[in-house]
């Protein structure tokens, strides 16, 4: 593989670029990890400089690029019933949410949900806990700006490794097992797959379209990236669609220091529409 340079003014082109179409910052430290990770990339598609690989991103209406710049430089990493004590408070959570409804439906949004186990878990959670789940309308929207992981999602294949921590009775009802030439993969039955509607939505640039609240958002481990101003807008989209007393959930490390009015912490970065 030929080793490819990424001079400082080139940095610059990806750093207002990326700001503009996914809202990261790049800080100058990222010269090194942009340069490393998508020197592979360049030399794929035979190209000499990163100032040609430039080019071919801002050209390629598609966004499928952008959404592998996007994977190169962030992370996707997600699993099953990921941060356990957001999912004990759900536990206490649901049954006023259940009693609240006068119409068995519930409406969920899974916000850069990779490739699918949060969305899974969310139905996992609701069969396990709900005695007539199957009399209740669910539909979880699940978005993310990258096509490569949404694929992965809407197959629902897992490897052993992956579904091996969840409970037993929880594992049972949601997995068929299937033998493929690669071995035995875990795939996520379909009648759960049904209730997944996944979308490919970039949450910074793409219209805000939707007419509908939802009961919950989950936005855990996206913003990471994201800068205050970014961070803050789609906060307030977010607020938009959440009726009064659900709840927002952020990832463990992320925290809110704005919106006091709007939103309430409740712990374990659940925040609670007011
Ligand atoms: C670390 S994963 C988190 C997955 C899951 N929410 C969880 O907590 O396990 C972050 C996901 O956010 C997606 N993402 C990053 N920026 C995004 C944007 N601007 N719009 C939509 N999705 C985005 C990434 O593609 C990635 O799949």
């Amino acid at each position: 593989m030929v080793e490819i340079e990424l001079r400082p003014e080139e940095f610059s082109l990806f750093r207002r670029y990326i700001y503009e179409k996914v809202g990261i910052s790049l800080s100058d430290q990222k010269t090194t990890l942009i340069k490393g990770r998508l020197n592979k990339r360049l030399n794929q598609l035979n190209l000499t400089s990163f100032k040609a690989y430039y080019d071919f991103l801002v050209n390629d209406l598609s966004g499928d690029e952008l959404a592998l710049f996007v994977s190169a430089i962030s992370t996707n990493v997600t699993s099953f019933f990921r941060e356990g004590a957001q999912w004990k408070w759900l536990e206490t959570y649901l049954p006023a949410l259940i009693a609240s409804k006068r119409e068995k439906k519930i409406r969920i949004w899974s916000a850069g949900c990779s490739s699918g186990e949060e969305p899974y878990t969310i139905l996992m959670f609701l069969q396990h806990h709900l005695s007539d789940f199957e009399q209740w309308d669910i539909k979880i929207l699940a978005t993310d700006i990258s096509a490569k992981v949404l694929s992965k999602a809407i197959e629902g294949n897992y490897d052993a490794k992956q579904v091996e921590s969840l409970p037993v009775e929880i594992f049972h009802r949601a997995f068929d097992k299937i033998k493929t030439e690669k071995g035995l993969t875990y795939q996520i039955a379909p009648h759960l797959r049904g209730k997944v509607l996944f979308r490919l939505y970039n949450l910074v640039t793409d219209p805000f379209f939707f007419k509908n609240q939802f009961d919950m958002i989950f936005c855990r481990n996206v913003m990471i990236y994201f800068d205050d101003v970014t961070r803050h807008e789609l906060i307030r989209r977010f607020t938009t669609v959440l009726p009064k007393g659900a709840p927002l959930f952020l990832g463990s490390s992320e925290s809110l220091t704005t919106h006091r009015d709007s939103l309430k912490l409740l712990g374990s970065s659940i925040y609670q529409r007011l």
